[in-house]
């Protein structure tokens, strides 16, 4: 590798992990208000599978003539910052870059972001475990914002695909706005969803206040809600139809650099899981995705690019 390029995960024409490809892609200074990181960790999330199977090429949300990157969560290390960006070189930060029509990704040694998008990583804190923070700890922290305060009297939330990184985060954050929380998740998931504080099922009946639908059971959720409640889901403009009265919206998630330093705190304190299955080098992508792919797996697989 010379000085003025860098190796990046990417799809030329996506096709699955069969088609994650290692390209040298050119070395970009930061701009106004932005640093470049020399990435230490990024880590494998569902929606990155569904990026390299090409199917947001297909739904017409994904357009790049050449490649499109790969990968939305990382912590590294800022190299250099723009003009404006007040983070020193050097600093430890870790953060999320959102939407996925781009020729880059955070599966790479180097990325330019927003210096207001990112958080230092506090100390005592590993990269690796700080890189399974940004996308799904705001995205559970802007669910909960969604629900709001638990109302006093009907305040039973059920959080579906509780073992996984939102629904874990959910379990923890929903209390602090007064939910009395129930995990839905897998038999075997249950000492991780009792160990957060959460109450435990497989098999969830009708009747909940609200239900924050982490494991995007979509329309199969509704019926578990009471007349007036309120269903928060995972697809953005994909809510399912609403009957009985119940609310639907679905979250968005958005970068907040303040809000991930509280997130990466409560990590840091054990308040917050931080779960890595496996920890890959660059050229193990491909593999990585393929294992994520069949499913059960807890915890993320983090690339070492
Ligand atoms: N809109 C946004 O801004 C945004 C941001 C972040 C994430 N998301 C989305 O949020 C969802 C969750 O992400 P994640 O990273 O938390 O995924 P994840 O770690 O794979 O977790 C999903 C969990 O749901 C479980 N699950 C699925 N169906 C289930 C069922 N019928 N009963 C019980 N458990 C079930 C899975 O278990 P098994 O592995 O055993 O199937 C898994 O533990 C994904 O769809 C992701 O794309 C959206």
């Amino acid at each position: 590798m010379g000085t003025s390029t860098f190796r990046s995960a990417v799809v030329r024409t996506p096709n699955g992990p069969d088609s994650i490809e290692i390209v040298d892609v050119p070395v970009v200074e930061p701009g106004p208000g932005e640093i470049r990181v020399r990435i230490a960790a990024a880590t494998i999330n569902p929606v990155d599978l569904a990026v390299a199977s090409g199917f947001f090429h297909t739904a017409g949300l994904i357009d790049q003539p050449e490649r499109t990157g790969l990968g939305m969560d990382f912590a590294g290390t800022v190299l250099a910052a723009g003009p404006g960006a007040d983070l020193a070189v050097g600093a430890r930060v870790a953060g999320a870059v959102i939407g996925f029509d781009r020729d880059f990704g955070t599966y790479a040694e180097q990325l330019v972001v927003a210096a207001a998008d990112v958080a230092v990583v506090p100390d005592d804190l590993e990269l690796v475990d700080a890189a399974t923070v940004p996308i799904n700890g705001l995205a559970a922290a802007q669910i909960v914002d969604l629900l709001g305060d638990a109302p006093a009297s009907a305040d039973r939330l059920l959080v579906t695909g509780a073992a996984g990184a939102v629904g874990g985060y959910l379990l923890s954050l929903a209390r602090d706005r007064g939910w009395q929380v129930t995990g839905l998740a897998r038999a075997e998931d249950e000492e991780f969803v009792r160990g957060l504080g959460a109450d435990f099922t497989t098999h969830a009946e009708s009747g909940w206040d609200a239900v924050a639908d982490a494991a995007a059971l979509q329309e199969q959720a509704i019926p578990l809600i009471r007349d007036g409640g309120a269903f928060v889901g995972v697809r953005p403009n994909g809510e399912p139809p609403t009957e009985r009265g119940i609310t639907t919206t679905a979250v968005d998630t958005t970068p907040n650099g303040p809000r991930l330093a509280e997130l990466l705190a409560r990590t840091a304190s054990g308040e917050l899981p931080a779960r890595v299955h496996a920890v890959v080098p660059l050229e193990q992508t491909a593999d990585a995705h393929r294992a994520v792919a069949k499913g059960g797996v807890r915890g993320r697989y983090v690339i070492e690019p």
